[in-house]
C-alpha cells in the first residue's frame, strides 16, 4: 500500500478582458497572420488592476474546491507557483490563504517560471506522500502583462494572464500504474541557460523592476529536445507505454511545440488539450487552466492517464504522469 496524491477537483480563472491579435497589431509591427502561423495564438486575457496573482489564484482555488465538493477547512497546505507575485513578501500563497478565509495549515510560493505548476505539483505530492499534509491546493497564477515590454513585438504577443488550481487529497494506491493519483513527477533545471529567458530586474533592485527578455529561437530549440526527454522519462519510470496515455495536457507556449510533443507520443489531435489559441502563454497557470477546462467539459474522466510537461525560464523543465 502506498499514498497517492489524488486530484479531486480542478478550477480556473481568466480576466474578462480579451485582447485579439488585431488589437495588438494596431500598436505593434505585427499581424494576426504572423502570430497565428508562428504560435497558434488568436487572443489572450489581460488582467485589470485589481486582478493580481493572489486575486486570480484565490478565484481559481475556490473553483477547484467547489468542483471537489471541499471547503477551506479541508485544505492543509497551499503551494502556489508564480513569477509575478503581488509583493516580494508575504508569499502570494498566504495572500490566497487570507482571501479564502482559511485559518489553518500553511502556504508558500514556488518560483520556476513556466514550469512552475509541475514544480509545485511535485512539491505538494512529496509532502502528501511524506505525511506533512493530507491535502493541498496547488495553484499557478500569473500576470505576465505586468512584466512585458509592450513595445517588443517578439515577446508582447506571446503571453496572457490567468490562474488555475487543483485540489489534491492523499489517498491509497497499490504502487502500480493503475493507481489513481500522481504516479510520478520529473524535475530538471540548467542554470547556465538562465540568459535565454529571464526578467531583467526584480523588486530587490529599485532602479529596475524588470521586463521579460527571451531568445525565442533558442528556447524553442531546447524545448523540443528537453520535453521529449521528460516525456520518455515519465513513461519509463512507470513502466507505461505511450499507447496507454489518454491525454496530453502540455504547457501552452506555442502550438508548434505542442504538435511536436503530440507526434512524439503518437496521440490523435483530439487527445491533446489546447488552450494556447485562446489564452496565449499563461506561464505557471497554463497547465491547470487547461486541465480544469478539459475536466470541466467532461473530456478528461476519472481513471484517464494524463501526461503533463512544461519548460520555462531557468531553464527549468519537467513532466508529471497523473491518473485522474
Ligand atoms: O513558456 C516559456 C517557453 N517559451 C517558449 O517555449 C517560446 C519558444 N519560442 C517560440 O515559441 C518561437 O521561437 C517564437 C514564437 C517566440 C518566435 O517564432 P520563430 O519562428 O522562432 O521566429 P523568429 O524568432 O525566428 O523570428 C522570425 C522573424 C524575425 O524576423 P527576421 O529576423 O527573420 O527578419 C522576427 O523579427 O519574425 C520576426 N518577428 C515578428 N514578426 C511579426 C518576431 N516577432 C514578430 C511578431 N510579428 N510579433
Amino acid at each position: 500500500m502506498v499514498i497517492r496524491s489524488q486530484i479531486i477537483g480542478a478550477g480556473g480563472y481568466l480576466p474578462a478582458r480579451v485582447v485579439t491579435n488585431d488589437e495588438l497589431a494596431k500598436q505593434l509591427d505585427t499581424s494576426d497572420a504572423w502570430i497565428q502561423e508562428r504560435t497558434g495564438i488568436r487572443q489572450r486575457h489581460i488582467a485589470a488592476p485589481e486582478e493580481t496573482a493572489a486575486f486570480m489564484g484565490a478565484a481559481a482555488a475556490r473553483s477547484a474546491l467547489r468542483e471537489a465538493g471541499a471547503g477551506v477547512d479541508d485544505v492543509d497546505a497551499i503551494v502556489l507557483a508564480t513569477t509575478t507575485p503581488d509583493q516580494a513578501f508575504p508569499a502570494t500563497a498566504v495572500r490566497v490563504q487570507a482571501l479564502l478565509g482559511m485559518k489553518r495549515g500553511f502556504a508558500f510560493d514556488v518560483s520556476a517560471a513556466c514550469s512552475g505548476f509541475i514544480y509545485a505539483l511535485a512539491v505538494a505530492d512529496a509532502m502528501l506522500r511524506a505525511g506533512t499534509a493530507r491535502s493541498a491546493l496547488v495553484i499557478g497564477s500569473e500576470v505576465y502583462s505586468r512584466i512585458l515590454d509592450w513595445s517588443d513585438r517578439s515577446t508582447a504577443v506571446l503571453f496572457g494572464d490567468g490562474a488555475g488550481a487543483v485540489y489534491l487529497r492523499a489517498g491509497k494506491g497499490e504502487g502500480l500504474g493503475t493507481d489513481r493519483g500522481v504516479l510520478s513527477t520529473h524535475l530538471h533545471s540548467q542554470g547556465e541557460l538562465g540568459d535565454i529567458l529571464y526578467v531583467d530586474g526584480a523588486v530587490g533592485r529599485r532602479d529596475r523592476p524588470g521586463t521579460l527578455v527571451m531568445n525565442g529561437r533558442e528556447v524553442f530549440r531546447h524545448a523540443v529536445v528537453r520535453l521529449a526527454e521528460a516525456v520518455d522519462e515519465a513513461l519509463l519510470a512507470n513502466g507505461l507505454d505511450r499507447g496507454q496515455v489518454d491525454w496530453l495536457v502540455p504547457h501552452q507556449a506555442n502550438m508548434r511545440i505542442i504538435e511536436a510533443m503530440r507526434r512524439k507520443i503518437a496521440l490523435r489531435p483530439e487527445q491533446v488539450v489546447v488552450t494556447v489559441d485562446r489564452h496565449a502563454n499563461t506561464s505557471a497557470a497554463s497547465i491547470p487552466l487547461a486541465l480544469a477546462e478539459a475536466v470541466g467539459d467532461g473530456r478528461i474522466r476519472s481513471g484517464d492517464l494524463v501526461l503533463m510537461e512544461a519548460l520555462g525560464g531557468g531553464l527549468t523543465w519537467g513532466s508529471a504522469l497523473v491518473r485522474l
